[in-house]
């Protein structure tokens, strides 16, 4: 975004926020997807809030020690691949109480159609939805909540949270609309880049993700430069070479994933990485992808495994931008009070 940004309402200025749920260990998707995207947007300048979605992680049962210790692994992921603490802020969620006050006043926004909608609830409960918890049904409003707690523009996300998003503009502009204010402004999800949808290295077309049963489908951050590489010789391919065009990769879903994978690592097109390997067989375009993993995503997890060392300094990073990210957004939720009509006379 060297660009201005068009923001929709020209009063709200470029604010970036955006979370990724401590429900499990990081993976290639969420580096290329999301981190690697947030860091950018840091370096150009932009005022950037990342969160550790504590809140969200817990609808689904958490064992209370290990979302301790994926919150600060994915809090040393973030700073591992580049968030610097002082320009960006970078906190857990439920250290700032402005998200779950917001999330229940959307809760009373949302309507019962918009959320039954949402595809990825569908997705998470199955044939078991009258057994998960209702936060999980409710999870995209606290999602929405925690986007305008700051009055956030901007939103990187990958592909599976657009429909998220979507959901959070209907909120923001039937909350201006039903209390007669400008007060939110509509968000813009910012998906982009050679990785929005990184799918699983077993089967194409499904997503890469942490809670996929087979550790061979995905990368994970934590993994060494050994295993990284064995997985990548691995992944599940077809015997053709690579093509000359794009095109040539619309039912190899499997080979185009790897190509938008030695892309978004590369920081090329995929159309620059076919031009470099087209008529080449998986035989020698999965070691060079190999490497390219390897050298692009070691120095993170080494610099995180470091970071790990020293849990109480990764606290008190987190506490620290919760102080700011609560300075901002506390505000912004009184405000929202005072339009819904809440008396607020304590004083202590
Ligand atoms: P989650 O792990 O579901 O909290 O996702 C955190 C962020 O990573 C979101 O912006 C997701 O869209 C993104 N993300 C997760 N998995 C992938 C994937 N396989 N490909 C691209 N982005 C992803
Ligand atoms: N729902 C997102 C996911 O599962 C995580 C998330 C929660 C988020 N709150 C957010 C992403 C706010 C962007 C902005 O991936």
């Amino acid at each position: 975004m060297a660009e201005p940004v068009q923001t929709p309402q020209a009063s709200f200025p470029t604010r970036i926020f955006s979370g990724i749920q401590p429900s499990g260990g990081l993976t290639l998707g969420n580096y290329l997807g999301a981190l690697k995207r947030f860091v950018e947007k840091q370096d150009e300048g932009i005022e950037t809030i990342y969160c550790m979605v504590d809140m969200h992680a817990i609808t689904v049962w958490q064992d209370p020690e290990k979302l301790r210790q994926q919150t600060r692994e994915g809090a040393a992921a973030f700073i591992a691949a580049g968030i610097d603490p002082a320009r960006s802020i970078l906190f857990n969620q439920s250290q700032v109480s402005a998200h779950v006050e917001l999330g229940w006043i959307f809760n009373c926004i949302a309507r019962m159609g918009w959320m039954s909608r949402m595809t990825q609830f569908k997705d998470k409960a199955g044939k078991n939805s009258e057994n998960v918890s209702l936060g999980l049904f409710a999870y995209p409003s606290l999602m929405a909540a925690d986007i305008l707690a700051y009055k956030a523009t901007h939103v990187p996300v990958g592909e599976d949270q657009k429909q998220h998003l979507e959901l959070t503009r209907d909120i923001a502009i039937k909350f201006n609309n039903d209390y007669g204010v400008n007060f939110f402004p509509v968000v813009e999800p910012v998906i982009e880049g050679a990785a929005t949808r990184v799918m699983s290295l077993r089967d194409g077309t499904k997503k890469m993700s942490k809670s996929d049963p087979s550790d061979q489908s995905r990368i994970n951050l934590t993994d060494d430069a050994d295993t990284i590489a064995k997985k990548i010789r691995k992944a599940k391919t077809d015997p053709e070479p690579l093509p000359d065009t794009l095109d040539g990769l619309k039912d190899r879903p499997e080979a185009r994933n790897l190509v938008n994978i030695y892309a978004a690592l590369a920081g090329h097109t995929p159309e620059q990485v076919i031009r470099d390997y087209a008529g080449a067989q998986f035989g020698s375009f999965k070691p060079a992808l190999a490497d390219l993993a390897v050298a692009k995503l070691e120095p993170i997890t080494l610099e995180m495994n470091r970071l790990m060392q020293d849990p109480g300094e990764i606290d008190h990073i987190l506490g620290q931008g919760a102080a700011r990210a609560d300075a901002i957004a506390r505000p912004i939720v009184d405000q929202v009070y005072d339009i819904i009509g809440m008396i607020r006379s304590r004083r202590d």
